[in-house]
């Protein structure tokens, strides 16, 4: 287990799902942790079931607005006096359609939501992390990040892949600053986002909940969907010391989905 005492966390989207799941892990292993989301009420409400007192913090912003995601990083300095770890976990994208119909303001919203975000915040987080010469910076990809086999999403399949590359390209420049650089790929994962929108989106494809969560596990060879745990597990493991040799990996949590 990772020992992250004194350690400080940033999380984009840390509120619900993911970025909750992470945030937790983090907090249990002794690091003081300051999340994000466009959601105050959510806010609120995450910090109170976690419990963790002056350890865990919340500053509303939306991670689409670059001074929005930049407030973030600057208040985490702020009210913890550093970052450590960045979790580049806020992303997504609307307006779902073949390529010869998806819009500007589709292909525009993912780009800033996915790649965008990232960019700003690892620029900003980039600066103190070098003052120590120590830094952590996950980016949570997705498996369509690493194939491209759902129609009407090329958008979020695009900007998923752009940033495994930047997560790349950010390990090759700070690789002997002490600063690591790698990815996270989830695959389907029963989030806040999926319980929500899951069973309307079944319903529109004249299946049942429980079916349209089969399909996603049928994809992958372990015939489930994967759990929030599992992606903290990996995280915790890339934000440790043992992890500190590890930079520019793409790593799937997706159950063998994308083999
Ligand atoms: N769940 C999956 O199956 C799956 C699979 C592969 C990859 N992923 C990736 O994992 C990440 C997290 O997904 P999730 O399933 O955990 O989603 P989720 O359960 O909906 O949680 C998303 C979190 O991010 C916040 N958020 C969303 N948009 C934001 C924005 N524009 N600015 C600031 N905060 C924002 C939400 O709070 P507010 O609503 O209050 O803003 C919430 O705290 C995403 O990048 C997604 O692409 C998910």
């Amino acid at each position: 287990m990772a020992d992250l005492t004194g350690k400080v966390a940033a999380i984009t989207g840390g509120t619900r799902g993911i970025g909750r799941g992470l945030a937790e892990a983090f907090l249990a292993a002794g690091a003081s942790v300051a999340m994000n989301g466009r959601n105050p009420a959510k806010g609120e409400q995450a910090l109170q079931e976690m419990n963790a007192g002056d350890r865990a913090t919340f500053f509303a912003g939306d991670v689409t607005r670059q001074a929005d995601v930049e407030a973030f990083i600057d208040q985490t300095i702020e009210r913890f006096g550093r970052i450590d770890i960045l979790v580049n976990n806020a992303g997504g994208s609307s307006g779902f359609a073949l390529v010869e119909d998806l819009s500007d303001e589709a292909w525009d919203q993912a780009a800033a939501w996915i790649l965008h975000s990232c960019f700003w915040a690892t620029r900003r987080a980039l600066k103190d992390m070098k003052k120590r010469g120590f830094g952590r910076i996950i980016n949570i990809s997705s498996v369509e990040g690493r194939q491209a086999n759902k129609a009407t999403a090329a958008h979020y399949i695009t900007f998923k892949h752009a940033m495994n590359g930047f997560t790349k390209a950010v390990a090759f420049e700070y690789g002997d600053a002490g600063i690591t650089s790698n990815a996270i790929s989830p695959g389907a994962v029963e989030t806040d986002l999926m319980r929500e929108s899951g069973p309307a989106a079944a319903e529109a494809m004249g299946i049942s909940y429980e079916q349209f969560k089969d399909n996603y596990a049928q994809e992958a060879a372990i015939k489930r969907l994967n759990r929030v745990e599992e992606i903290a597990g990996l995280a915790l493991y890339l934000v440790s010391d043992a992890g500190g040799g590890v930079t520019g990996a793409i790593m799937p949590v997706d159950g063998g989905t994308a083999l």
